[in-house]
């Protein structure tokens, strides 16, 4: 069967074909794939485990079809186009065999680093080639990499190291992001103080900022690949993967407890980013694809690394971000490089919209395409704005959603397919059967209705286990209805069938695209060691979509409250890191509690959000007269 769909008939065909044979559905979509060996089963499953196995018996290297499988047809033609921070830096383009041969070369260095097939790997590095090269090269000896995003704190970084207990981790000496100067390789040292299982560090040059090397670990990428050379770049095989092996971990965080690591596997997570890229996007040979994420989220995992490589894409990949040196950013990569699909997020074109017009002036955008939009909802005037002035109307906005765990998109328009609706992900993909049930698990059927997000049956790239702690993986997503996996998000199917996604509902804020959980934060604001206690709740944001608002307890902040404020952001950056910070900051004498001593959140949201009217019932609280208090105090600070 072809990946893609050609029509929105084909689309009603391929989506009622799917549902009723999906494992016909799926294999037909495999054979698009190169196998060293063929499945026995297509598809083993329950939910309540869970335990889910997709073309078990098939052997494979997911890099073969990233790499080995183009190089005859299109080995000369770009895979990456890497565009550096700065402009006046050159920018980069490495073919795919070029590429092929890079990722060889440093898989050897892995190699004879001491690294085997399952092996864990943290990744600590800037939006640079290597990136992607050493996520690749792991992939091609079977190691397991684990990502962590250049934003997170160096315990944030030794969590997951111990969590996954990592044994060598690859970072640069430092990175570039706008005007700043990340120390990349400082940070990881000062991660690595509580983490006994990492024997080796491997170093990329970037910055050139000073960096400590300890003897006996730290390793320079550069030298490592000099002693490849000598040894006459010995050709590096790829290991033969068990469709169901682990390809990576991915932490993200949930509604409770520390992030967790979701484990990916090698088929079916192939399999299911391939499908979606081709068949989403509409993906035409030669044509340049800009997905403007960070490898060190999911959607850079997906969309910019094993996707867009697996179709034998044009792959942009940017170092730096929208606004720097100013906020014509974005339009001059596009004019430079001819980009045809552009695949951004709400919280970038909000942040630029506010810049208006003029960064726009003389740009040549006449080589896009199809739009693309992921992370979080798009409210309709980005939309439009997106739509207007970026796609001048004759581009269609794919608005995808999916999450870490679903490991690919989910409910997406077709682009030039699916007719699109502003604020809608509309359409669930062929294979992709959601539901929406109720708070009681019950399911609310036909149109017009909203609930919460479940998906009632497999498909290849869901998560298959927490890493370490398969109870943790049942207990999130699959205890909470039975035999369904729950997104955690709110959604409204409205009369047309259409999908609109609400935004979670569970503790999970989502900021500027990125998951935080509540509960992570309050801890981090916990520790500092005047607060007694907090309560982290969202707030509507006009760029980010979320902002944090925190409410605190402090009872010796009186001596100088605007410092004290700024010492429990900086906790929160050293625990979790910036992207974490409390934009919004209020001391309380005391949170509203149930007599049971349930923190009554609702209330804290509506204060947050400045909807004081109609706070609902009080009358079970603990103290009644917190409340006034709190609103009180939330209206000063507007
Ligand atoms: C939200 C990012 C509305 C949603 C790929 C989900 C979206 C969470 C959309 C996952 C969208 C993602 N419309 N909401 N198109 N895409 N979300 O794991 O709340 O970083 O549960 O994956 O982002 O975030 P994650």
């Amino acid at each position: 069967m072809n990946l893609q769909v050609s029509s929105f008939e084909d689309y009603k065909k391929t989506y009622d074909y799917s549902v009723k044979e999906p494992e016909k559905f799926w294999a037909e979509i495999a054979e698009n794939f190169q196998w060293k060996k063929k499945w026995d089963t297509v598809l083993n499953w329950n939910f309540k485990e869970p335990a889910i196995k997709w073309f078990e018996g098939a052997k494979l290297n997911i890099t073969e079809n990233c790499l080995d499988r183009h190089l005859d047809t299109i080995g000369d033609k770009p895979a990456i186009i890497w565009e550096p921070n700065d402009p006046e830096e050159s920018h980069r383009v490495l073919t795919y065999k070029q590429l092929h041969d890079k990722v060889c070369q440093f898989a050897v260095v892995l190699k004879n680093n001491g690294i085997q097939k399952g092996d864990r790997i943290c990744i600590y590095m800037p939006m640079i080639p290597e990136l992607a090269i050493a996520v690749l090269a792991c992939a091609r000896i079977g190691a397991i990499h684990s990502v962590v995003f250049g934003g997170f704190s160096a315990q944030s970084i030794a969590d997951r190291i111990q969590d996954a207990s990592c044994n060598l981790v690859i970072t640069a000496d430092g990175g570039f992001r706008g005007g700043k100067d990340i120390p990349l390789k400082s940070v990881i040292d000062d991660a690595l103080v509580q983490c006994p299982s990492v024997k080796k560090v491997i170093v990329v040059t970037r910055s050139r900022t000073p960096v400590s090397m300890i003897k006996g670990r730290d390793v320079w990428w550069e030298d490592e690949i000099k002693k490849v050379e000598t040894m006459g770049n010995p050709e590096c095989p790829a290991e033969e993967m068990d469709a169901e092996d682990m390809l990576f971990i991915l932490y993200t965080s949930g509604s409770t407890g520390k992030p967790k690591g979701v484990v990916h596997t090698c088929g079916g997570y192939m399999v299911y980013t391939g499908y979606t890229f081709s068949n989403v996007f509409q993906y035409q040979p030669g044509e340049i694809y800009f997905c403007t994420a960070d490898i060190g989220w999911i959607t850079g995992h997906s969309y910019i690394v094993y996707g867009p490589l697996s179709q034998g894409a044009t792959t942009v990949l940017f170092e730096g971000v929208p606004t720097w040196p100013n906020a014509s950013r974005f339009w001059d990569i596009v004019e430079k490089h001819k980009v045809n699909i552009l695949y951004t997020a709400p919280t970038a074109i909000r942040s630029l919209m506010g810049f208006g017009l003029d960064p726009l002036k003389g740009k040549d955008l006449s080589s896009l395409k199809k739009l693309g939009s992921v992370g979080e909802p798009i409210n309709e005037e980005a939309w439009h704005w997106f739509d207007e002035h970026i796609g001048n109307k004759e581009c269609p906005i794919v608005d995808t959603w999916w999450q870490t765990e679903t490991g690919g998109i989910m409910i997406s328009p077709i682009a030039d397919v699916t007719p699109t609706k502003p604020g809608y992900a509309t359409l669930p993909l062929p294979g992709i059967q959601p539901i929406l049930v109720d708070e009681n698990g019950k399911e609310l059927e036909g149109n017009d209705v909203s609930g919460n997000l479940c998906i009632k049956f497999p498909w290849p790239g869901m998560l298959r286990t927490t890493y370490g702690d398969h109870e943790r993986c049942r207990t999130t997503y699959f205890a909470t209805y039975e035999n369904l996996y729950f997104t955690g998000d709110g959604c409204l199917r409205d009369a047309d069938g259409y999908y609109r996604i609400t935004g979670r509902v569970d503790d999970v804020l989502n900021v500027s695209g990125h998951r935080i959980g509540t509960a992570e934060v309050e801890n981090a604001i916990n520790m500092h060691s005047s607060v007694v206690e907090s309560a982290v709740v969202g707030f509507p944001h006009d760029i980010k979509g979320q902002g944090v608002y925190a409410y605190v307890v402090c009872p010796e902040h009186h001596s100088d409250e605007e410092l004290t404020r700024k010492d429990i952001i900086m906790t929160v950056s050293r625990i979790i890191g910036p992207i974490a910070k409390p934009d919004k900051i209020q001391f309380v004498s005391g949170l509203p509690k149930t007599r049971s001593g349930k923190i009554m959140r609702r209330i804290l949201r509506k204060i947050a959000e400045g909807d004081t009217s109609n706070l609902g019932d009080t009358s079970t609280l603990l103290d009644p007269g917190v409340v006034d208090e709190i609103k009180i105090g939330s209206e000063k600070m507007k």
